[in-house]
């Protein structure tokens, strides 16, 4: 049976992970691969990026390893044309580049509200520039976001900056989606909820829970329906689908990935 990306193109922004194992943007990039798709990946950090193409591998695929800021214009440029050069084409581009600072209004300073909402909306905003003009000219891509179910509610912890960038980056996708509907330009949304992926112990932890990880792993798998989080490799399925052949109707989209989380009051 032919892989569900087979033939396809992927460049994935934030293909890395923050610690060790496997968090959402190596989930997908291995997922891609195994379903054929010839993949680009950049991160922030080359042995990040480059321990994810070795996992590709391991997979049967192929993965252009690249070290980047894609909140810098002028570097996502560069990387943008070295994948369109070494792919030939851009099939899918997932924006999976994120994460959060803790703190309302009056705890966060104005240079980390700009530096969130840089980090969460601003460079979808550019990759979307640059990209979405590739996608046009081929006649068809599927652009996946990945946006936060902190964008949807307050969940126990106060993130204003990144909650509102990420709520922006649902809008943001939904006028994208409609803005290159004509042209078979997909743009869609993965929404995880509380996951269980290397930024737990390598960041939430000291941000809520004094370092301790049993203590947030424990909080967290409290919170939804289910009884647990989230795993990687459920974000990375919402975006195959919808960067897949099977979603060819589905625009302007949001998956919310979340075991039940935010159909509950707790
Ligand atoms: N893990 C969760 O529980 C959870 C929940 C909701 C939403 N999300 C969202 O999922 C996405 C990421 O998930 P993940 O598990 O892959 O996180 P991750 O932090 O493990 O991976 C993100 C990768 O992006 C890279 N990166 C950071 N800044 C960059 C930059 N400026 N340029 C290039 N690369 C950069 C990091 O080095 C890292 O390898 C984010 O958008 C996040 O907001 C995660």
């Amino acid at each position: 049976m032919a892989g569900r990306l087979e033939d396809k193109t992927a460049l994935i922004l934030g293909a890395g992970s923050v610690g060790e194992g496997i968090g959402n943007g190596r989930a997908i990039a291995m997922l891609f691969a195994r379903e054929g798709a010839r993949l680009v990946g950049v991160d922030a950090r080359q042995a990040a990026a480059d321990e994810t193409a070795g996992l590709v591998a391991k997979e049967g695929g192929e993965m252009l390893a690249l070290e980047g800021d894609v909140t810098d214009e002028a570097t996502l440029k560069r990387l943008v044309a070295t994948a369109q050069a070494r792919l030939g084409r851009i099939d899918i581009l997932v924006n999976n580049v994120g994460g959060s600072i803790p703190g309302g209004p009056e705890e966060i300073e104005p240079e980390q509200w700009h530096a969130q909402f840089h980090h969460n909306l601003h460079y979808v905003y550019l990759s979307t520039r640059l990209v979405a003009p590739i996608m046009v000219a081929q006649r068809g891509g599927s652009i996946v976001n990945l946006s936060s179910v902190a964008g949807m509610r307050h969940l126990g912890n106060d993130l204003v900056a990144y909650a509102a960038a990420k709520a922006a980056l649902v809008k943001f996708s939904q006028m994208v989606a409609v803005r290159y509907a004509p042209h078979g330009v997909r743009c869609n949304v993965v929404t995880p909820g509380l996951m269980n992926t290397p930024l737990v112990a390598a960041r939430l932890a000291g941000q809520q829970a004094g370092g301790d990880v049993a203590a947030i792993v424990a909080k967290r798998n409290a919170k939804p329906p289910m009884g647990r989080m989230g795993e990687a490799i459920d974000v990375a399925y919402a975006a195959l689908y919808l960067a897949s052949h099977e979603a060819k109707y589905t625009t302007g989209a949001e998956i919310v990935v979340d075991g039940g989380l935010t159909l509950t009051v707790r």
